[in-house]
């Protein structure tokens, strides 16, 4: 699309965002004075390329799985990718979707061999990487891994792919890697527009499906590029295990809910449930805002030791199903009144799931509104609470009230059963 394909991607942003409340509108101001939207064309906004998906077949719905980063950091091995993979069979994680084993930052040695290939570092994984993937395939479950778009990852401890894109491609291919996450440190200073296109092509023709994972910390809006260039992209800076930052990184990737879809979805970060920073109830809150915005589920704990909370978390299917859900829509923050929000989006089957959030300090009720969510005012509507697993007995016309904790949420699905 031209020029007016990217007006076009600000009207709708402008659109969006206007229902919203007023401390959006600095977020606008941002949008509209960034280069991505000046030079739109440029780089492809429009709408003949936001509704074009890269052609690989995968990410129909959000990805499943675990990363090491936000647990181990730098320090991984294959014997805890290794234990990884069998716990996340034996605790049934693998049955419920959780299939992605993802090995990120520090892998490989500093130096590439003599034939310019990716080194696996000799201490850590002496098996290499394909050994590795043939094990976790045995498992039924898929390996991932991690590269950067310029000349070393972020921990320095390894090269970058940038200038090597195709014949680190080939290697992945060749080893049986089946996802890539891309960050973005250490580049030459060219826009990750460039950058991370040049993989997605090299990727294209490796002769292997690899979901591809933009790591760009949404610094460039990649939601508005990124459906052509990968399966996900992030759209904020690393989330660490604090009630904080989680709530902030929900924020920030819900500005883009318009954009995600099937086979491109918005990424605001791995999980940190289990990791011991916040509250059984913050978790819930973290785990649930996470799978109504339709983000990957990528478990950043260590999941061979879990406690029974963190299992309890993860495993909920009634949540998943709505991560998982075939429309593939991101909810919205349909309304928020002070510390009080309602997050809500539809699901197949003419359903809705609804979250009500208490961001505040005391207990609180919350009501969700018909209206705000987009069902007919009168309609008759059945209630199933996804954390109590229980279908209400009361139906519900106009709105629903529940009252809630501080720092906790209720999550329903919600099903018009006629109007009265
Ligand atoms: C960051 C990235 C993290 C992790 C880390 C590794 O840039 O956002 O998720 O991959 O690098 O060094």
């Amino acid at each position: 699309m031209g020029s007016g394909g990217g007006r076009v991607a600000v009207e709708e942003v402008v659109r969006v965002r206007v229902r919203m409340v007023g401390g959006w509108y600095c977020w606008l101001l941002v949008l509209l004075a960034s280069p991505t939207f000046t030079f739109g064309n440029r780089i492809g906004i429009g709408i003949g390329s936001r509704r074009s998906l890269l052609p690989n077949g995968l990410a129909l719905t959000p990805p499943m799985g675990w990363n090491s980063w936000n647990h181990f950091n730098c320090k991984i091995d294959e014997k805890i990718i290794k234990e990884t993979a069998d716990a996340l069979v034996s605790t049934g994680l693998s049955k419920l979707g959780y299939t992605y084993v993802n090995i990120d930052d520090c892998w490989a040695e500093i130096a590439r061999d003599d034939k310019g290939n990716l080194v696996p570092k000799k201490t850590t994984f002496p098996s290499g990487i394909k050994s590795l993937a043939d094990y976790v395939h045995s498992k039924g479950l898929k390996l991932g891994i991690y590269s950067d778009a310029g000349y070393f990852t972020c921990s320095k401890t390894m090269p970058g792919s940038l200038g090597h894109e195709e014949q680190d491609a080939k290697t992945f291919a060749s080893w049986g890697i089946d996802y890539l996450k891309y960050d973005n440190c250490n580049n030459d200073g060219t826009k990750p527009t460039v950058r991370y296109p040049i993989m997605t092509r090299a990727l294209m023709k490796s002769g292997r499906d690899i979901f591809f994972s933009l790591c760009e910390w949404g610094d460039m809006h990649p939601a508005l590029w990124g459906a052509k260039v990968g399966n996900s992209w992030r759209t904020t800076n690393d989330i660490s295990d604090t009630w904080e930052s989680m709530v902030s990184r929900a924020d920030m990737n819900e500005f883009y809910a318009d954009l995600a879809r099937p086979g491109g979805w918005n990424d605001p970060d791995m999980l940190e449930v289990g990791n011991g920073g916040m509250t059984k109830d913050e978790y819930i809150v973290h785990f649930s805002i996470w799978a109504i915005s339709k983000a990957p589920l990528l478990l950043g704990c260590d999941v061979r030791n879990m406690t029974k909370e963190t299992v309890e978390i993860i495993t909920n299917k009634e949540v998943i199903a709505v991560n998982q859900d075939g429309l593939g829509v991101q909810a919205k923050k349909v309304r928020s009144e002070g510390d009080q929000e309602i997050w809500a989006g539809p699901l197949t089957g003419y359903r809705f799931a609804v979250l009500l959030v208490n961001r505040g300090p005391l207990r609180n009720s919350i009501t969700a509104e018909w209206d705000d969510i987009g069902i007919p005012p009168k309609s008759i509507v059945k209630a199933r609470d996804l954390w109590e697993h229980k279908t209400l007995n009361t139906q519900f016309v106009g709105n629903l009230t529940a009252s809630v904790d501080s720092h906790a949420c209720k999550m329903y699905i919600l099903k018009p059963v006629s109007s009265s």
